[in-house]
């Protein structure tokens, strides 16, 4: 009987009102989800953690905790993130040195750690780290074999690259979002192009803003 009135509700719910509808709340492209599951196929017999660095309310992080729990995986994933926003110093830099607005480079301050920690706690390969990534010191949780870098700027993007490579292991991969030019997460096409040019690394492009390093 009860679960005859719940489907009653729900027909009602999905004819009448805009709830039923389905979103996609990812803000990351399909094809860059799925490249994070066949690299983290790829490379599953090497040693090592994953890392997504920017990681906002967690719904990338979410997306890969449901692979890794559902294939029985040891990794661990580290989650790394202000969870307070952006750093004053780096939207500075953006205004300053790069010409963006203030007004725009306005996000994620909703974010809390001790609720997102409550959020994931289910996960217990799931290590939150709460810093500003270009004080990290990636020799910590190393070595690291997956890499999905999404800050949006240019100073913590050019950073982090900076201070991951020598941690990644070899066959490793870094993906890093927002490769593409002429928006206002830019900062980050800009740092992207820089590292792998001064380091001749070779790379690819995934979908419109996905840049791949593998090495
Ligand atoms: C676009 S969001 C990440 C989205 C997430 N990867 C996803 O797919 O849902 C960018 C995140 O980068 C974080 N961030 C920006 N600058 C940072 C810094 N210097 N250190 C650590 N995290 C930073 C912000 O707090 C924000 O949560």
């Amino acid at each position: 009987m009860k679960k005859i009135i719940i489907e009653t509700i729900k027909k009602f719910i999905f004819n009448n009102t805009p709830f039923g509808a389905p979103s996609y709340s990812y803000n990351l492209e399909p094809i860059q989800l799925s490249e994070i599951i066949v690299s983290i196929e790829k490379i599953k017999d090497l040693k090592g953690s994953i890392c997504e660095i920017g990681v906002a309310r967690g719904m990338t992080s979410r997306f890969i905790c449901e692979h890794l729990e559902i294939q029985n995986y040891e990794e661990k994933l580290y989650c790394i993130d202000t969870f307070t926003s952006f750093e004053k110093e780096d939207i500075e830099f953006e205004i300053k040195n790069r010409k963006k607005n203030k007004k725009d480079l306005i996000g994620f301050s909703y974010n809390n750690f001790k609720k997102w920690k409550k959020n994931f706690a289910k996960f217990d390969f799931v290590k939150p780290i709460k810093t500003d990534v270009k004080k990290f010191d990636f020799k910590s949780i190393s070595p690291i074999k997956l890499v999905i870098l999404d800050v949006d700027l240019y100073k913590p993007t050019l950073i982090a690259l900076n201070n991951l490579k020598e941690c990644m292991v070899s066959g490793g991969i870094i993906m890093v979002d927002d490769v593409k030019d002429n928006n206002m997460w830019d900062g980050a096409y800009q740092a992207f192009n820089e590292f792998v040019k001064s380091n001749s690394y070779e790379y690819k492009i995934v979908g419109n803003k996905c840049g791949i390093i593998n090495f």
